[in-house]
């Protein structure tokens, strides 16, 4: 799958955020190493900090159906800036694939990409 492919699937599952506190949406596409693509967005709460990320919602897909091992993941958002990953998210990335590559894509569909180890140096762990 290319990259652009990827970050089209990360639009596409931000049709499926629920948003109505920021009106925010955001679509994440998490590429496994053997190919196996999962996607997710955002999930708000009126308790905001209950609220899950496109990125934590597409991992946590993966990984509660056994895949672990992460190649990329896509991050579109609706605003003008990338869409990069929050701190959290960033972390919770780095648990299972710390040098996996970030597409950062924004409303026009424009993305950057980093390495998850440039974004989130010196990762905690223990
Ligand atoms: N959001 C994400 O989905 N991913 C991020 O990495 C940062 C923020 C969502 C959470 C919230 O629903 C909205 O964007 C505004 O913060």
């Amino acid at each position: 799958m290319t990259d652009r492919e990827l970050v089209n699937l990360a639009k596409a599952a931000a049709k499926n955020a629920y948003a109505p506190y920021s009106r925010f949406s955001v679509g994440a596409a998490l590429e496994c190493m053997d190919g196996r693509v999962f996607t997710g967005c955002n999930v708000e709460n009126a308790a905001l900090g209950s609220t899950i990320c496109a990125e934590r919602t597409a991992a946590l897909k993966a990984v509660s159906e056994g895949f672990r091992r992460f190649r990329r993941i896509a991050i579109w958002g609706e605003g003008q800036d990338y869409c990069y990953p929050c701190g959290a998210c960033r972390q919770f990335l780095a648990e299972f694939a710390p040098d996996m590559e970030v597409l950062c894509a924004r409303a026009d569909g424009q993305y950057v990409s980093h390495k998850l180890s440039e974004l989130m140096p010196f990762t905690f762990s223990f």
